[in-house]
């Protein structure tokens, strides 16, 4: 019986040692919750980096020991290639520059090569545990070459490749020297799936001016011996999970301790990774604009910003951290009251239960990265708005603009627009906010985790069906 193999750079669980013991915990990302509804008879396993690089020989056997019992199976990385990998390769030359940073990207070859040897290493511990007749789906940017070597090891087998993050202009992905290798690792998936329509034509006209390939009609690669097609699979998220959490006791105990600690101020609610790409500098720069504008708010209003830390390795990221503490602090100063502090400021991940207790207290809520592959926060965020009421600002650069149309979407960079929309939503009727809502629920609803899973593996079916029947293999 073949099974679906799951490849992504982590795996859905953290790991830590505790006390020389290895505890294991399921984290549930969007990705592991969409396969669990799946209704297949095939089994579902994974492979990935198990979040720790070790080196001894009997903690990597408990590791493999433990992990195996929930059907995963772990790559292990050495430190320093790692490093240059996870570090380098990925969040140093592919995530700045997939998002438009291209002053944070660096260009270097020790770090491509330990790229590519990382890809070859996912390759021999995926040899190990497959089958031909195996379903291979390969995830996110960090494993781009990976559909290719499995394509070159198992010929007619059926990969899918799945991008988290945005696919940029060719402009911008001209600039990697290694953009032929990336481009034909990709393409040994035979389907490709981004999450919008315009990253899929940013990565057709990728294919078409580097690797001189043609297509048929926009979605689909001419080669000689296979179908390779490509679409917008917009991701979404567990739809009943956030729309029924605020019903749940322990977040309501959650809602009735906050409400408590902001009293009557109405929350503008920012929540992220803390990540360049979220441009959470310009959502505080825009709030203390606002409030300068606007002074008769004082005291009425208040941010919450909880931010989730994350590549703390990566000098970006610590100077970024940096940014925000002193700007959290300066607004705090020149605003603050004994009895007022403008910005309520968190580095850490809340549990669930507190998460939606923050969005159901939150009339409004500031999406507005520089860029986002797609933004769940922007989703969650309304799917817990039970009675329609609330407001969220999105940027248009999110994924998820594309979808959440009746949101008040904003130009990130333009702090003038980020203020008008903040005054838009403190003062926009109730039945508006209920009409808006409504609407981007009923997306929401549809275009769910379980939906996106389901319907990317099928496609996988039916591309692989026709590559057969076309080409006669
Ligand atoms: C983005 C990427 C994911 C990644 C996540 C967290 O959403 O698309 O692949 O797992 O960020 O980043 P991290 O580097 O901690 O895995």
């Amino acid at each position: 019986m073949s099974k679906i193999i799951i490849i992504a750079n982590r795996l859905p669980v953290s790991i830590t040692i505790n006390k020389g013991e290895v505890e294991l915990k399921p984290s549930a990302g969007g990705l592991a919750t969409g396969l669990k509804s799946l209704h297949t008879d095939k089994e579902i396993v994974w492979l990935g980096w198990p979040g720790i690089s070790t080196e001894d020989p009997e903690l990597q056997n408990e590791i493999t020991k433990k992990l195996g019992e929930m059907k995963m199976h772990p790559v292990f990385i050495p430190a320093e290639q790692f490093e240059k990998y996870y570090d380098g390769f990925s969040n140093e030359t592919l995530w700045p520059l997939f998002h438009y940073f291209q002053q944070y990207t660096i260009y270097q070859t020790t770090y491509w090569m330990a790229y590519k040897e990382v890809n070859h290493i996912f390759m021999e511990a995926l040899v190990n545990i497959a089958d031909k007749h195996d379903i291979f789906w390969v995830h996110d940017y960090h494993l781009m070459l990976v559909p290719n070597l499995i394509r070159k090891k198992f010929r007619k087998a059926s990969i899918g490749f799945f991008l988290h993050i945005p696919f940029p202009s060719y402009e911008l992905f001209r600039t990697l020297p290694w953009r032929d290798e990336l481009l034909q690792g990709i393409i040994g998936a035979n389907l490709i799936g981004f999450h919008t329509y315009d990253y899929v034509r940013h990565f057709m006209s990728a294919v078409s001016r580097i690797l001189h390939l043609d297509h048929h009609f926009l979605g689909r690669i001419s080669l000689n011996d296979r179908i390779v097609e490509v679409d917008s699979f917009p991701m979404g998220i567990d739809y009943n999970k956030y729309a029924n959490a605020v019903e749940e006791e322990e977040t309501k105990i959650e809602i009735e301790r906050y409400k408590r600690t902001v009293g009557n101020e109405k929350i503008i609610l920012a929540i992220d990774r803390l990540d360049y790409s979220k441009a959470l500098p310009k959502r505080l720069k825009a709030f203390d604009r606002f409030l300068e504008l606007n002074p008769d708010y004082k005291g009425k209003i208040s941010m919450v910003v909880i931010l989730v830390p994350s590549r703390a390795s990566v000098k970006q990221y610590q100077d970024l951290k940096d940014e925000i503490d002193l700007s959290v602090g300066k607004i705090n100063g020149k605003y603050g009251t004994s009895t007022w502090t403008p910005i309520h400021y968190y580095y850490r991940a809340f549990r669930f239960s507190r998460l939606i207790a923050w969005y159901h207290i939150a009339p409004i809520a500031l999406v507005t990265p520089f860029r986002d592959g797609m933004n769940l926060v922007s989703k969650e965020y309304i799917a817990t708005k039970k009675d329609g009421k609330g407001v969220l600002i999105l940027s248009e650069m999110a994924g998820s603009a594309k979808e959440l149309t009746t949101a008040l979407q904003v130009n990130p960079n333009s702090t003038a627009d980020i203020v008008r929309a903040m005054h838009e939503a403190l003062n926009m009727p109730e039945e508006e906010q209920v009409r808006r809502n409504r609407f981007m629920q009923s997306i929401i609803k549809r275009n769910n985790i379980d939906n996106w899973a389901k319907n990317f593996l099928e496609r996988m079916e039916v591309v692989q069906k026709e590559s057969e029947l076309l080409y006669n293999k």
